[in-house]
Order: structure tokens, then C-alpha cells, then sequence
């Protein structure tokens, strides 16, 4: 007992970080419930939807089909626009904004991954607001409202479904910038694992990674942290990777794609960094400048970096890269801080790997030059501010 409360004491040195956690996304989780899109847009009281979707996908599946059906079903009017592109862009952003004043939208719904969704809450703010959308993005404006979002996600990864963020590219500057305003938090999101078998098993590995680095991005932090936070980053790194590899071998396994898709959700609604007093996102912050100019997928730009981000930054957060390492990664060797934080590392690069993701540019099948690497963290300290 008496250790107990000198651990209290000790702890009681560590300050958890007041925080406000703001998750209002209605979550309707499982098989065949798109078919429950129309009540749910009907319960928003909206008249009219915007449809956004991306390239073939939403049709090839039939579940374009499916939606459509149950806006009918529920008395819904609708417009449909297809063509967001990966990495979304401003002059589409734009384009859906036209189109969605015309038709007197009152509610958009994004059926596909982060591309389609980011691109529906930047129309969401358009819509509502008298200048360039691009201010938000450029941080000339902060957003004062927005139209609802709903989502119906096809694709485990961005975790925009739940998050505050919206990531669009300017087409004209290859800028890739995000905004955060919960205004665009989505105010349902229809969730059917089953949606994401026909990804190819390349998008789902990247989608596999881009939920763990939500995770990681929130877990190194410098100062204080809260143990049951840290507990459930590190559960959810450990069954994101069992999941990936599951996955790999077997891409219609239901469980394991409903285990991946709640924890992409999870991973980046700000469950994983509560009660940190920081959070760094070094890794997508340098990753939006690599797909800004190379249009990569965004998960396999964050694993192509982040074993040298981590490589360079663990000293300065020993710790926790050697918390990393034994409680995620699974090191049991002995050996001092430093062995057993590079272990961790490198035991990550090899799970990159193994689900056949990148660790490098040159994997990643970019080969800047000195110049454009120098440009890239120009623009990246812009974006931070720090230019
Ligand atoms: O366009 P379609 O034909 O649908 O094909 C898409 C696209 O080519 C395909 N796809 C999606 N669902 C599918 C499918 N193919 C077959 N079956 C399905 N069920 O997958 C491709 C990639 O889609 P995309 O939406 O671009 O992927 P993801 O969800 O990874 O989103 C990436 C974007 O989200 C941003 C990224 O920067 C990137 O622009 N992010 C957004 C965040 C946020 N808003 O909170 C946070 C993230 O860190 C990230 O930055
Ligand atoms: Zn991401």
C-alpha cells in the first residue's frame, strides 16, 4: 500500500492535460447498413443531398446503387457527383461548390475514403462562406459554419470519418494543406466493413499504416502522457499490425477488416492523444509535401518517411521509444536505451515491409533532387509556420 501511494506521489509530479473530447459523429457500424443512409439523413431533417464520390469504385461495388435506393426509400432528393481524385483538389473542391449552390443542397455525403470526404467538408465550408475556400486552408480565415456531412466510408484509413480535418491540394502551387474546424465533423458515418474488400491490397496496407501514424504521431510526445491514453494507443498499434497482416493473407476476412475500420475511426477522432499536453505530426506534415508534388498514396509517403524520422528524433524522446519498443513492437532482448529503441524502429520498418509498404523515397518510387527535398521543407516550415 505504502508503495502505492509514493507511486501516486510521484505520479502526482506528471500533469495529465485538461482536455475536451468532441465526438459527435453518429456511428452506424456494420454489414449492409448503407442501406440505413436515407433515415439517416432524413433524421438531419435535410431535403436535398449532395452525392460525392470518387473514380469507379462506388459504382463497380453496387453501392452507389444502394445509397441512392435508400435516399429514395426515405424521400430524399439528391444530386450525384463523381470524380474526387486521391489527394483531393482545390479546383474540384470548387467545382462541387457551383454545382452544390445550383442544385439548393442542404446536406453532402461523401461515399468513399478521406479524398471524397475531405473534399465534401471543404464544399461544406464553401458553401457557407463569401470568399476563397483556400483561405481556411491557408490559414487567412477560420470557418464560422458549414454545411452537415454525412459519410459513408469505403476505405479504412484517413479516419476523417470522425476527425475535425479536411486535406485538400492546390492544384495550381502543388500546396497540399489541411484545416481543422469541428464544424465539419460528420454528423453520421455508415460503416460496412465489407465495403473495403474490393480495395486492392495495396490501398488497404496503406490505409493499415496511415491509421497506425495517427497513433504514432499522438503517442511521441516529449512531456507528459496519460497512461490510460498510452494504453490505448498501444492496444490499437498491436491490433492495427495482427489485423494488416491478417489482411495481407486474407483480404476478405470480415473480422479483421471490422477490427481495422473502427480502429481508423479511433485513431484519429483524438481518443489516442488525450491528456497529452503535446502531439507531433512531423511525419504527415513533411508527407503532405511529398504527395503535394508526387500525388503518392499518403500512407505509403508516411512509412517511406518515418523510419528516418524516427531515427533522427528518438534521443530526444528516449523513453518513449523504448516504451515503444517493448510494449508495441514486442523487443524482449536486454541491452541499453538506445539498442532497444533502435530495435523498436527497426522491428516497425520490417512490418512496413512485410505488408509491402515502403521505407524509403527511392521504395516509394520518387527520386527528388536536392533542390526539391530543399523546397519541400521550405514550404513544410511555411505550412508549420516556422518559415
Ligand atoms: O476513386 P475510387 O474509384 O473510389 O478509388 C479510390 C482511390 O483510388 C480507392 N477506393 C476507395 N474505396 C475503395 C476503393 N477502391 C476499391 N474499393 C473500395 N471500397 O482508393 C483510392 C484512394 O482513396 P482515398 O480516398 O484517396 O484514400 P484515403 O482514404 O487514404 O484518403 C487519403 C486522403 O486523405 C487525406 C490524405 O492526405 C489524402 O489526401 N487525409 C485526411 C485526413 C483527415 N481528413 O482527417 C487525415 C489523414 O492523415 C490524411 O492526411
Ligand atoms: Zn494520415
Amino acid at each position: 500500500m505504502q508503495a502505492f501511494f509514493e507511486k501516486q506521489e510521484r505520479r502526482g509530479l506528471i500533469m495529465i492535460c485538461d482536455f475536451t473530447y468532441y465526438s459527435p459523429t453518429k456511428v452506424v457500424f456494420g454489414k449492409g447498413r448503407e442501406r440505413e443512409t436515407g433515415v439517416l439523413v432524413k433524421e438531419r431533417g435535410a431535403q436535398k443531398v449532395l452525392i460525392l464520390y470518387g473514380g469507379k469504385s462506388a459504382q463497380k461495388s453496387g453501392l452507389l446503387f444502394r445509397v441512392t435506393d435508400s435516399l429514395e426509400q426515405a424521400g430524399i432528393a439528391y444530386a450525384a457527383l463523381g470524380g474526387v481524385t486521391p489527394n483531393p483538389r482545390l479546383s474540384f473542391v470548387r467545382m462541387g461548390t457551383q454545382k452544390a449552390r445550383e442544385e439548393g443542397i442542404d446536406l453532402i455525403l461523401a461515399v468513399g475514403g478521406g479524398s471524397v470526404i475531405d473534399a465534401a467538408k471543404a464544399i461544406s465550408y464553401a458553401l457557407c462562406y463569401e470568399g476563397d475556400v483556400w483561405d481556411f486552408y491557408a490559414g487567412k480565415a477560420q470557418a464560422q459554419k458549414a454545411l452537415p456531412v454525412g459519410v459513408v466510408l469505403t476505405l479504412a484509413a484517413s479516419g476523417s470519418e470522425l476527425s475535425n480535418s479536411s486535406v485538400i491540394t492546390n492544384d495550381r502551387t502543388h500546396e497540399k494543406r489541411g484545416y481543422n474546424s469541428d464544424l465539419a465533423r460528420p454528423v453520421f458515418a455508415v460503416m460496412n466493413p465489407e465495403l473495403t474488400m474490393t480495395l486492392p491490397a495495396y490501398q488497404t496496407a496503406c490505409g493499415c499504416c496511415d491509421i497506425i501514424m495517427h497513433t504514432l504521431e499522438r503517442y511521441f510526445v516529449q512531456g507528459p502522457s496519460m497512461e490510460l491514453t498510452d494504453a490505448l494507443a498501444e492496444g490499437l498499434l498491436r491490433t492495427v499490425m495482427a489485423q494488416s497482416l491478417i489482411l495481407r493473407d486474407h483480404p476478405d476476412d470480415y473480422d479483421a477488416r471490422a477490427e481495422i475500420m473502427w480502429a481508423g475511426s479511433l485513431s484519429h477522432n483524438d481518443l489516442t492523444g488525450l491528456g497529452h499536453c503535446a502531439r507531433d505530426f512531423a511525419t504527415h506534415r513533411l508527407e503532405h509535401e511529398v504527395s503535394g508534388l508526387y500525388d503518392v498514396a499518403h500512407g505509403a509517403g508516411l512509412t517511406a518517411l518515418w523510419g528516418s524520422w524516427a531515427r533522427y528524433v528518438y534521443k530526444d524522446c528516449l523513453p518513449r521509444f523504448v516504451r515503444f519498443a517493448r510494449n508495441v513492437m514486442g523487443v524482449t532482448t536486454d541491452g541499453t536505451d538506445e539498442e532497444i529503441a533502435l530495435k523498436g524502429i527497426e522491428a516497425m520498418v520490417d512490418f512496413y515491409h512485410s505488408i509491402g509498404m515502403p521505407a524509403s523515397f527511392h521504395e516509394l518510387g520518387i527520386d527528388p533532387t536536392d533542390a526539391q527535398i530543399d523546397e519541400m521543407a521550405r514550404r513544410c516550415l511555411e505550412a508549420c509556420g516556422s518559415a
